[in-house]
């Protein structure tokens, strides 16, 4: 095939996988140091797979942008927020213009070049918090290249509408090897595990069944997700478990005492007790309660500890390295988790609910590891089994 484009290529997993992608195609491919904290660690897989396939790599340097422009992405590395990557918080990476700025500059090289596509891996989660990711963007972009070159130079973006997940199972196809990619925000010697990128990049690994080759940094507790789950997923309803097994609760008991449990405002007011004892309890809520004002019960007692955060990523910052987290719900709870989680422990209940209002989430990319079977008896309805997954 006609090599006749250039291709904007970051170092990450999406640029990476369209590099590979449409080798045949690519004459150039351009990287930009815009002073970043991160792009110290994605220019050398640029250059590495650029040296792999034979296609001429350049650097270009716009040192400009980190002394002018405003970006958490260009300030320290403790400026780079926490939590999933579509969260309001996440605004503060985004560097102005950037890909317009960089796209304008490769539309330029590409005329010099007598080249006559640019190509950008935008994706479709990117849309949420950049402008300039948006297919409204990129149709414009292209139009004004096409008009302000000789040649009609245009934009090639294939990946606009796709998740990070399908662009991962396409490097899958391709036998691409993601650990020799760099995501994370803070650009530090290992991925962090906890901000926007990092999480997306273990979402998308996940979903495209691919095992997550990144070695993330040891700072992160063991965290495991604990539920008692129907076939259906159903957990809940009224605000209250659907099963009371005698079991299931014993061995929540083992697993979690002497640890920390994390949980959500709703499930701590369902517990008939309060906290529960011999563990750290942490509840998450928004609405700025301290722990003695959700804390109905006068008489706490001892053994039991009640901490209070504003978020997910708050409580497990105040979580040690060597701490044992289990998340225990309740629905909205595990949503979040589910990508943080090393570890799901889960007590599969063998009915579907008439009734339920709350469900666990999609956890069939996980691997079974442990099973054990349980038949009803006088004091089980259903059967049963005791679960235990792992990425
Ligand atoms: N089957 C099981 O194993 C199991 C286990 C646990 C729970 N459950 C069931 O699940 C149901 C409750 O689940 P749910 O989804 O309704 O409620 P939930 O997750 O227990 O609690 C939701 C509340 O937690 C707070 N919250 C959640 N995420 C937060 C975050 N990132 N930052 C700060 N606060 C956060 C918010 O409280 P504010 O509104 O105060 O801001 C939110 O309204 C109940 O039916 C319960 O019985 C089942």
């Amino acid at each position: 095939m006609n090599k006749d484009s250039i291709i904007i290529l970051s170092g990450g997993m999406d640029s990476t996988t369209l590099l590979y992608d449409q080798q045949e195609r690519i004459a150039l491919a351009i990287s930009f140091d815009y002073g970043s904290n991160h792009n110290a660690r994605e220019l050398p897989f640029a250059r590495l797979h650029c040296q792999r396939l034979g296609i001429e790599h350049i650097v270009i340097p716009l040192d400009f942008m980190s002394r002018y422009f405003r970006s958490s992405l260009l300030e320290g590395d403790d400026a780079i927020p926490e939590g999933h990557y579509a969260d309001e918080n996440m605004k503060s990476t985004v560097v102005p213009f950037r890909n317009g700025i960089m796209l304008s500059i490769a539309i330029g090289m590409a005329e010099s070049r007598g080249l006559q596509h640019v190509m950008m891996a935008n994706h479709g989660g990117d849309h949420t918090i950049y402008p300039d990711c948006r297919p409204e963007f990129v149709n414009a972009m292209s139009e004004a290249a096409c008009t302000g070159t000789f040649p009609g130079v245009t934009l090639l973006c294939p990946f606009t509408n796709m998740t990070k997940g399908q662009i991962a199972a396409r490097g899958r196809e391709l036998g691409i090897d993601y650990a020799e990619t760099w995501s994370c925000y803070r650009g530090g010697q290992r991925h962090c595990g906890r901000c926007g990128t990092c999480v997306e990049r273990r979402e998308a690994l996940r979903e495209a069944g691919i095992d997550d080759p990144t070695e993330y940094e040891n700072g992160k507790p063991q965290i495991t997700i604990i539920a008692a789950v129907a076939h259906n997923g159903a957990i809940g309803l009224n605000n209250k478990l659907i099963y009371w097994l005698p079991n299931d609760l014993k061995r929540f008991k083992a697993l979690t005492t002497g640890h920390t449990i994390i949980m959500g405002r709703n499930t701590f007011l369902s517990l008939p007790k309060g906290a529960l004892p011999n563990r750290r309890n942490i509840v998450l809520t928004r609405k700025g309660l301290s722990a003695s004002q959700l804390e109905v019960r006068e008489d706490i007692r001892e053994n039991t500890t009640l901490e209070v955060f504003a978020s997910l990523e708050e409580a497990l910052r105040h979580c040690g390295d060597d701490e044992q987290v289990f998340i225990i719900g309740g629905a909205s709870v595990y949503r979040q988790a589910i990508s943080l989680a090393d570890r799901l422990c889960l007590t599969e209940v063998d009915d579907t609910p008439q009734e339920a209002d709350t469900f666990f989430p999609d956890y069939s990319g996980w691997h079974e590891v442990w099973r054990e079977q349980h038949e009803p008896d006088e004091r089980h309805a259903q059967r049963y089994a005791f679960v235990d997954y792992e990425r």
